[in-house]
């Protein structure tokens, strides 16, 4: 079978009808991976499996909400679509609004989202502009400006984001044959949570699953507002996807944490690059900073003693490490230079 896309894929789980036009890259349908050797390394007795969502079409999981964010908007007759952005939801808009024949106009925090990203707004046509400002004062403007004028707001405020993005906990459940007990994720504006708690609840509801997992989101600790139970006016980290200082979906984050049993937590820019370079290293899996929150935060709770032996633990890698090249370039070690010789060659090889 040719994998339709989440809308199709999941269509009795979507607010759609016949006449909504579907515009969709075939996102979803991704691979859960399982990570016995990253398991292992950090010591951990548990069966780990990584849903890597940066194998989207545009290489995260935005993607996922995209798709019905903008069949929506075109099922309403809008012509332009606006988003803030820390650089994925940008990408993405830009993508699907380029399909669906929308303008996409993207407003992002000039100088903090990663080249490849940028890169992806541009040359889908959105019109982007940057702001000499953060994701938060990025995210107060374009809401204003959706509520003054004609133009969709396609950030996860908009309901049908989050209603998209609830069928990676679908795929997760379908890929398990039930639910996973523990469910990491890194968390910026809190929307991929709330969202993957409605879609384990969803399933829970129509018996398909017989329990539900612990929701255990991780910001960055120069950026952790919901942890420190404040708004963070400067966020910093490494991290640029999760530099959030206000999120919008905060509450509901909250809500799933404690519903679920599970937290919110914080992991530093170390634990997340040390996370990073685990799993391209062990697993051959390459994703961004920001997706390795969620691993950070499996070392940080294994190391707490928190996992019982045998454990099923789902973590969310949401982006792909190619969108920035700069950061694992700087990280890594450096191409060696050798004369085109075979004895330089055998040299190098170490024979
Ligand atoms: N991981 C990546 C790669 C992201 O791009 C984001 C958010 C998150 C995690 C956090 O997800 O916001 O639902 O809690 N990126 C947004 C953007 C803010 O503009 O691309 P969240």
């Amino acid at each position: 079978m040719i994998w339709p896309g989440i809308i199709e894929a999941y269509r009795e789980f979507m607010p759609v009808s016949k006449r909504t036009p579907v515009v969709t890259l075939q996102e979803g349908g991704t691979p859960l991976i399982p990570a016995p050797r990253l398991a292992a390394e950090i010591g951990a007795d548990i069966q780990l499996y990584l849903k890597f969502d940066g194998t989207n079409p545009t290489g995260s999981f935005k993607d996922r909400g995209m798709t019905l964010a903008i069949s929506k908007a075109k099922e309403k007759g809008a012509e332009a679509v606006i988003c803030a952005s820390t650089g994925n939801t940008s990408a993405s808009a830009a993508a699907y609004s380029a399909q669906a024949g929308l303008k996409a106009y993207v407003l992002i925090p000039k100088g903090k989202i990663a080249l490849g990203k940028l890169a992806q707004a541009m040359i889908h046509k959105a019109t982007i502009l940057q702001i000499d400002g953060n994701f938060d004062t990025a995210l107060t403007l374009v809401k204003a400006v959706a509520d003054k004028y004609p133009i969709t707001l396609v950030n996860s405020i908009n309901p049908y984001r989050l209603e998209g993005q609830k069928s990676g906990a679908f795929e997760v459940c379908d890929q398990l044959k039930g639910s996973p007990l523990h469910h990491f994720l890194p968390v910026g504006n809190a929307g991929n949570i709330t969202a993957y708690w409605m879609g384990y609840k969803e399933y829970y509801k129509r018996g398909i699953i017989t329990s539900l997992p612990k929701m255990l989101g991780f910001q960055a600790a120069g950026a952790a507002p919901i942890v420190l139970g404040r708004v963070v006016e400067h966020p910093k980290t490494i991290a640029t996807a999760i530099r959030i200082g206000n999120p919008a979906s905060w509450k509901q984050a909250v809500a799933a944490a404690a519903e679920s049993k599970g937290q919110i937590d914080l992991v530093t820019d170390e634990e997340i690059t040390s996370a990073y370079q685990m799993i391209a290293g062990l697993e051959g899996i390459f994703c961004e900073p920001a997706s390795a929150a969620g691993i950070a935060g499996v070392i940080k709770l294994n190391r707490s003693g928190y996992f019982k032996s045998g454990d099923s633990v789902v973590c969310t890698l949401t982006g792909h490490g190619l969108k920035d090249a700069d950061f694992s370039m700087g990280i890594s070690q450096k191409p060696q230079s050798i004369n085109g010789e075979f004895e330089d060659l055998v040299k190098a090889l170490g024979f």
